[in-house]
Parts: C-alpha cells; sequence; structure tokens
C-alpha cells in the first residue's frame, strides 16, 4: 500500500491499494532516469502530487533535453534505449519504462511521457512522466 500523505491539506488526503515495493521502484526508476538527463549543473527534478475525483496523479518532471517526439511511445517498449555515447550501456537495459508501465497497468493505473514546452518555439523545457492510479478517499 502506498500511502500518499496529504498533510498540506488534510481533506486531499487519498490512499493507492497496491505493491507497495513495485510502486516504490517505478518512482525509483523515473527519477533514476531524470537524474541521468539532467544538466551536472543546474539539473532540477520536480515531483508533484495530485488527485482528479479518484484517480491520483505523480508527476515527475525534469529539465533535461525531452524526448525526441518520434519516440515518445517507444520508449516504453522493452530494450528500448537511446542514450548519448559514451555512456554505460551496460547499466542501460532499456528495460526500466516498460517494466514501470507493467507495474501500473497492473494496479489499473497508465503511465505516460510527454514534453514540457520551452519558452523557445521546438525546445522542450524536458521531460514530464505521468502516473496515474486509481486512489480512496481516506
Ligand atoms: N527523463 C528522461 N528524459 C529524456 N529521455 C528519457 C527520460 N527517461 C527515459 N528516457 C528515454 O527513454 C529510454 C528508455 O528508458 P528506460 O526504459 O528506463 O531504459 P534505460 O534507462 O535503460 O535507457 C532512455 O534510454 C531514454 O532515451
Ligand atoms: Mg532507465
Amino acid at each position: 500500500m502506498l500511502k500518499v500523505d496529504g498533510r498540506a491539506n488534510p481533506k486531499s488526503a487519498f490512499t493507492v491499494i497496491g505493491h507497495d515495493l513495485r510502486l516504490g521502484q517505478v518512482i525509483t526508476n523515473l527519477i533514476e532516469n531524470a537524474r541521468s538527463f539532467v544538466p551536472e549543473t543546474g539539473g532540477r527534478i520536480t515531483i508533484r502530487l495530485g488527485r482528479r475525483k479518484s484517480t491520483v496523479r505523480i508527476l515527475i518532471e525534469d529539465n533535461g533535453p525531452g524526448i525526441r517526439a518520434e519516440v515518445i511511445d517507444r520508449v516504453f517498449e522493452r530494450f528500448y534505449t537511446d542514450r548519448p555515447d559514451g555512456e554505460d550501456f551496460g547499466q542501460n537495459s532499456g528495460l526500466g519504462l516498460s517494466i514501470s508501465r507493467q507495474i501500473i497497468e497492473a494496479h489499473g493505473g497508465h503511465l505516460t511521457a510527454e514534453n514540457i514546452p520551452g519558452k523557445e518555439e521546438g525546445k522542450w523545457a524536458g521531460a514530464r512522466f505521468i502516473i496515474e492510479l486509481p486512489g480512496e478517499r481516506t
């Protein structure tokens, strides 16, 4: 069970019923990916929590280069990996997002990706991964 504590506003507290280790693994995967893409100086990862009706949303945003539009759905395919040259390929199996999506879907949810629009036309301010899970009011 992943309990998201809405301390700032107790009325917005909600609970997601599920496998806590697996759900934690998804968050770790997404943060690790984000960490690997943000610039060494000024890198920023933002995690937002929200709820609409009974759907809990967790957004993981970074200020890296974003994802090329033509591969934005392919990144969830098994073994899909595309990283700058010189990175250690042994560590990048291309399985992280595929497994993460499977875990979220097994909980009745969705995992999607989009780019964050930048100030300049055609340039992204970063990538955003969106987890949606069925939640329950606590
Ligand atoms: N935060 C991100 N920003 C830009 N591209 C990303 C991000 N997260 C994932 N990707 C792209 O999706 C691909 C697949 O991710 P993943 O399944 O975790 O595999 P891996 O991390 O082993 O490369 C990455 O290789 C990268 O091209
Ligand atoms: Mg990964």
